[in-house]
C-alpha cells in the first residue's frame, strides 16, 4: 500500500509486516502499547480475574513483542521519539535496544492504577504500568500540566465498557505524550492501536496519524471509535470527524 494512502486510517493486519510499506525517516513520532509478556496463571482460583485473562489469552494479549520490530521501528522514524508502553518484565531488553545498543535519552513514566486487581499472593501487587520513553535530539514541548512523569489514576473502566478493549490506556496520558513529543501535523505511528486510543489522541490535537491493529473485532471497535461510534453502536460526541478505515 502507498503510504500517503496509510495516513489517518488504520489498517487491519500484522504491524510486522504492514510497516515495511512505510518508508525510512517518514515518522515523527511513535507511540506504542504491544501485547505485554506475563503469565495469566496467577488469576486462576478468582472467576472475576479469570475472565479478563481468559480474554487476554484468547486474544493474545500477553505474547509480548518480537525484538525484529525494534529494527524497523528505528527505519520509519526521523529521529528516536519513540513511547513504548511495558511492564516491568520487558524493561530490561527495551534499555538494551534503546539506551545502550543506540544511545538513547530515556524516561519513565508509570502510571499506578489505584484500584488494581488484588494479587499479591508472595508477590508485588501489578498495580503499574510503565512507559519508556526514549529520544535523541529533542527538545520537548512540555508545561506543567504535561511534563509529569507519574500518573495516580484508576484502571479507566467506563473506557473499557465503552470501547470493549480490555487494556484500553487513558486517552489524557496518551495525549501528553503527543504534545510533549510532537507538532501539529507530525505523522504518528501506533502499531498496535487496540481500540484506537492513540488516533483518537492524534486527531484530536491536529496530528496526522497511522494505526494498526490484528485483531478484526478491536479494529472495528478503533475505526467506528474516530468515527464517533461507542461499541454498543451509539453515537458519541466525535460526530464531526471525517470517516476513516
Ligand atoms: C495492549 S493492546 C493496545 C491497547 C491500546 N493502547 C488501547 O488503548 O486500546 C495491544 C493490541 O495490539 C494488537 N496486536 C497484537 N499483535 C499485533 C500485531 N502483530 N500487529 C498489529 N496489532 C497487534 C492486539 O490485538 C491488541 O489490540
Amino acid at each position: 500500500m502507498k503510504f500517503e494512502d496509510m495516513i489517518n486510517t488504520i489498517q487491519l493486519g500484522d504491524c510486522y509486516e504492514l510497516i515495511k510499506d512505510i518508508p525510512d525517516n517518514s515518522i515523527d513520532l511513535i507511540i506504542i502499547d504491544p501485547p505485554y509478556e506475563f503469565s495469566t496463571l496467577s488469576g486462576q482460583g478468582i472467576r472475576s480475574i479469570r475472565n479478563v485473562f481468559d480474554e487476554i489469552e484468547e486474544q493474545k494479549l500477553n505474547v509480548g513483542i518480537d525484538n525484529k520490530l525494534f529494527n524497523e521501528l528505528k527505519r520509519v522514524m526521523k529521529e528516536f521519539n519513540i513511547y513504548i508502553w511495558c511492564n516491568k518484565t520487558m524493561i530490561p531488553k527495551l534499555i538494551k535496544y534503546f539506551v545502550f545498543e543506540n544511545n538513547c535519552l530515556m524516561d519513565i513514566i508509570s502510571w499506578h492504577k489505584t484500584n488494581a486487581m488484588p494479587l499479591c499472593g508472595g508477590t508485588y501487587m501489578p498495580d503499574t504500568e510503565f512507559c519508556l520513553y526514549f529520544k535523541k535530539n529533542r527538545k520537548l514541548n512540555t508545561n506543567y500540566d504535561t511534563a509529569k512523569t507519574h500518573y495516580e489514576l484508576p484502571i479507566n473502566i467506563d473506557d473499557k465498557k465503552k470501547y470493549r478493549h480490555p487494556t484500553i490506556k487513558p486517552l489524557n496520558i496518551i495525549k501528553n505524550f503527543i504534545i510533549n513529543s510532537s507538532n501539529e501535523n507530525d505523522i504518528i505511528l501506533d502499531c498496535f492501536c487496540g481500540s484506537g486510543t492513540t488516533c483518537i489522541a492524534a486527531k484530536e490535537l491536529n496530528r496526522r496519524f497511522i494505526g494498526m491493529e490484528i485483531n478484526g473485532k478491536y479494529y472495528k471497535i478503533a475505526v467506528d471509535r474516530l468515527n464517533g461510534i461507542l461499541a454498543n453502536g451509539q453515537t458519541t460526541i466525535f460526530t464531526d470527524f471525517d470517516k476513516v478505515g
